[in-house]
């Protein structure tokens, strides 16, 4: 008989396993769902009576409030989540390793790994175990030898990958109407059935031919590889802006141009400051660690060239700052317009500005910041990482973090715009205008303010992917 869920554990209430599994409590009414987590101020958030959640996610806090309570729950007791449930997601933190074999490019899965063994020690019943952290190749691999090695008699552990695509800021509508859903099982016939039980899950919401099952380690990659495509367009466009600012074709159109092939297809090509966020970047690595560790420095190299040319795009920008206001930004004030590594997340893992703003106080200028979501803490938190010999205090002495995009363009000389929240095209730009020091300066990371309005009030306008706009 086909394997029925009737009780889930996630383990890991981050930005995958929180929005992934209260959306699935909210589609399947008849599952009891339970995230668990060791971080207790987390937890205590997701339970907050006025839904004062952890992460900033459009529709996240309407799907929270139908479900929690019901048959949504979240809880620091992660033994009696594992022990309660017939299937658990992995769904833990996976960063780059800092130290070690492989620091800088292999993923550290000290956390995974950590989860499974305390699955391994604490369940008494057969579970379906379920890789939801993007890992690399291989990872479901270690996890069931160690499950096996560990699992008391009677137990059995089914193994499955089931990687999440969602993206920050609309991760509530790509759970709700997913392009696919992917998962790997081992193709014995246990692994066919654990693959058929979580298929069943997703089957509450989600069409039968958008959930495509495949091998275990086919499923893994595949992960790794979208996200390396999806980073090779943006470093492949942003290469191409960096010609259009040279030669006065305008990136824009060149996209556009381009992207009606339907071979192509016109999304994710859009220029900027630099790709950030917790996945591409890491993933990539992962991948270029992998090739090698496979013996295939070619290809590793390729995927290497993705980041370099992302990080080449960011100092590329910094350094276009620094030559247009005169060669020299010291004792200049620079307004910085988001923080966030992209619209409609508070998330700032990897975000370009974190870079532009570093770059900016080494070369001595003072730098105003202004976000809509994220907190303050975080940002101060950003920067004093990304300095680590930096005392915060001299740090503090360099930047200050505004309530809003006026009062950060005060009295600068230049606003950089870095994240494309919607807010910064309804910016009075004349009264920002009048209040900067000239002549004023715009420098558009994210190809978003309207460069012609913007030249007719006075600004000198650099926007991504364009030669500079001298005023009129
Ligand atoms: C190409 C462009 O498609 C066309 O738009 C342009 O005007 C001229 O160059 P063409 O060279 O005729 O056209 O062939 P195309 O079908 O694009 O294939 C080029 C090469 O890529 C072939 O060797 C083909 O076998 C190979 N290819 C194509 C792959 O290896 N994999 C693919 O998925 C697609
Ligand atoms: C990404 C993948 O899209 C998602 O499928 C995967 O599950 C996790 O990684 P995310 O990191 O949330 O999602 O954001 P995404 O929208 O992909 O943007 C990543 C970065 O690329 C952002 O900094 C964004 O500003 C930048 N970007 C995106 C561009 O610069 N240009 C584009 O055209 C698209
Ligand atoms: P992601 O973006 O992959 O969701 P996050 O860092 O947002 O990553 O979330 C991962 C969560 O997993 C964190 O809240 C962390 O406290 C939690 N976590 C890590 N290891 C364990 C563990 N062994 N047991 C329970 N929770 C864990």
């Amino acid at each position: 008989a086909p394997i029925k869920v009737t009780k889930i554990c996630c383990i890991g209430a981050g930005y995958v396993g929180g929005p992934t599994c209260a959306v699935i409590a909210l589609k399947c009414p008849h599952i009891k769902v339970t995230i668990v987590d060791l971080n207790q101020a987390r937890v205590d958030a997701w339970n907050s009576p006025d839904f004062q959640l952890p992460i900033y996610e459009p529709g996240l806090d309407e799907v929270v409030r139908a479900a929690r309570g019901r048959n949504l729950f979240f809880s620091t007791d992660v033994d009696k989540g594992i022990e309660e449930a017939d299937l658990i997601f992995v769904s833990v933190n996976t960063p780059t390793k800092k130290s070690g074999v492989g620091a800088g490019f292999a993923a550290d899965l000290n956390y995974v790994e950590l989860a499974t063994r305390r699955i391994a020690t604490v369940a008494n019943s057969s579970k379906i175990v379920v890789e939801k952290s993007t890992v690399p190749c291989r990872t479901a691999e270690s996890m069931r030898t160690i499950l096996e090695a560990n699992s008391k008699p009677n137990c059995r552990f089914d193994i499955l990958s089931n990687p999440e695509f969602l993206a920050e800021g609309t991760a509530i509508a790509d759970l709700f109407k997913p392009d696919r859903v992917l998962i790997g099982s081992l193709q014995t016939q246990e692994g066919l059935d654990a693959c058929a039980a979580l298929a069943g899950v997703y089957g509450n919401w989600v069409p039968k031919d958008r959930i495509l099952t495949v091998g275990l380690w086919s499923s893994e990659l595949s992960k790794l590889a979208a996200n390396a495509m999806l980073a090779q367009r943006i470093s492949s466009i942003n290469a191409l802006s960096a010609i259009c600012e040279a030669t006065g074709a305008n990136i824009d159109e060149v996209a556009h141009a381009v992207g009606y092939d339907s071979r192509i297809g016109p999304k994710f090509l859009k220029a900027s400051v630099g790709f950030g966020g917790s996945c591409f970047q890491k993933d990539i690595l992962n991948l270029v660690y992998l090739s090698e560790s496979l013996h295939l420095p070619e290809v590793a190299n390729y995927w290497r060239q993705v980041v370099d040319m992302n990080e080449y795009q960011k100092r590329r920008f910094s350094k276009r700052v620094v030559d247009t206001l005169f060669n020299t930004i010291t004792g200049k004030r620079i307004a910085v317009l988001g923080f966030a590594f992209k619209a409609d997340t508070g998330d700032t893992r990897e975000s370009a500005a974190i870079t532009l703003i570093k770059d900016f106080q080494s070369e001595r200028a003072f730098v105003n910041i202004y976000d809509p979501q994220v907190p303050h803490d975080q940002i101060w938190a950003d920067l004093a990482e990304a300095s680590p010999l930096t005392p915060i205090d001299t740090i503090k002495k360099q930047v200050t973090i505004c309530s809003s995009a006026m009062e950060a363009c005060k009295n600068a000389e230049a606003v950089v715009i870095a994240t494309e929240w919607k807010e910064f095209n309804e910016i009075n730009w004349e009264e920002v205008y009048a209040h900067m020091n000239k002549p004023a300066f715009v420098f558009d990371g994210r190809l978003l303010v309207d460069e012609k309005k913007l030249t007719k009030i006075g600004f000198t306008v650099n926007t991504i992917g364009r030669p500079a706009q001298e005023r009129v």
